[in-house]
């Protein structure tokens, strides 16, 4: 029997998710079925159940996205520590009565900065703008990479210190972390090595009022947006920055959602190609 598997999101019309799947379990030759589900504002738990309900036995799990991460966190009756520590799921494996909540967000960004942006996060400055979901889901995981140093800016100063200090007590973490907070304004005469863009402010078109100067030399600027060229990419393209968008984040937390459920790592970089010459 072919295992289900499913995304869950509101809007979920332009998910690149079942093709990305779909690619994956061709190449590795697994048989497994990927959907898109559009679960009603209030009506996740309920969409999630219907699809396990439907399947006979043959749902293994689902992808989430916006804006029922934080909903699945709370759906899952086990959590991975990394999912633990970004307060959301984007990734459930249904075993019998069990759900397991893991989040692969933060792998994702790191592999693509490892793996296909040559962009190690050790060693690196790093300054990550945002404090909402998605600015707290790859915080541990960057962390873990051992960079010289964590800023987190935000609009709202208040949230990104919020996140620092949590972050900063993080428990049983055997690393120093020393994560550091900041208002836009309060970034100048700073530099980093890698800034990553964690707002939603592109998805509007609005500007980040950053100062220029946080781009060091040879920087990479990440932005996690994809299908567009967003302001915080054309700012960054202007000092001289390697820039990259959000495309090959999404296909690598794909690719390590696809390892938790398949225990096999599918290759990304063929993948990634399809959905940038189709885009
Ligand atoms: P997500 O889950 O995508 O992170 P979120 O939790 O709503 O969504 O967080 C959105 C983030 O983008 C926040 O850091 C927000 O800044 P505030 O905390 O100050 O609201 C940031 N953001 C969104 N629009 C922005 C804009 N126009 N300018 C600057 N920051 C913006």
């Amino acid at each position: 029997m072919t295992d289900r598997y499913a995304v869950f999101g509101n809007p979920i019309g332009h998910s690149r998710s079942p093709r990305i799947h779909s690619l994956f379990a061709a190449q590795t030759e697994q048989d497994i079925s990927y959907q898109a589900i559009l679960a009603a504002q209030d009506g996740f738990a309920a969409a999630v159940s219907a699809f396990i309900a439907t399947s006979e036995g043959t749902a293994r799990g689902a992808n989430v996205t916006v804006p029922f991460k934080e909903e699945a966190f709370r759906l899952a009756t086990r959590l991975t520590p990394r999912a633990e520590a970004a307060g959301a799921v984007n990734t459930l494996s249904f075993d019998g009565g069990a759900i397991s909540g893991d989040n692969t967000d933060g792998a994702g960004l790191v592999r693509d900065l490892k793996y296909n942006l040559g962009c190690d996060p050790a060693g690196r400055r790093i300054l990550l703008l945002g404090a909402g979901g998605a600015a707290r889901g790859v915080i541990l995981p960057l962390l873990l990479e051992n960079p010289a140093e964590l800023v987190i800016a935000n609009r709202t100063e208040e949230a990104a210190a919020r996140l620092a200090l949590e972050f900063s007590r993080l428990p049983g973490c055997a690393i120093e972390i020393k994560p550091d907070s900041s208002s836009y304004p309060g970034l100048a005469g700073r530099q980093f090595d890698l800034v990553i863009n964690a707002t939603s402010a592109g998805l509007s078109g609005a500007v980040l009022p950053t100062p220029t100067s946080i781009f060091a030399p040879r920087c990479v600027a990440c932005e996690m947006v994809y299908g567009r060229e967003t302001p915080f990419m054309q700012q960054a393209r202007a000092t001289g920055a390697r820039v990259a968008d959000g495309l090959g984040m999404l296909v690598e937390q794909a690719a390590e959602a696809f390892f938790v459920w398949r225990g096999v790592r599918p290759r990304t970089a063929p993948v990634l190609a399809a959905l940038r010459s189709t885009s």
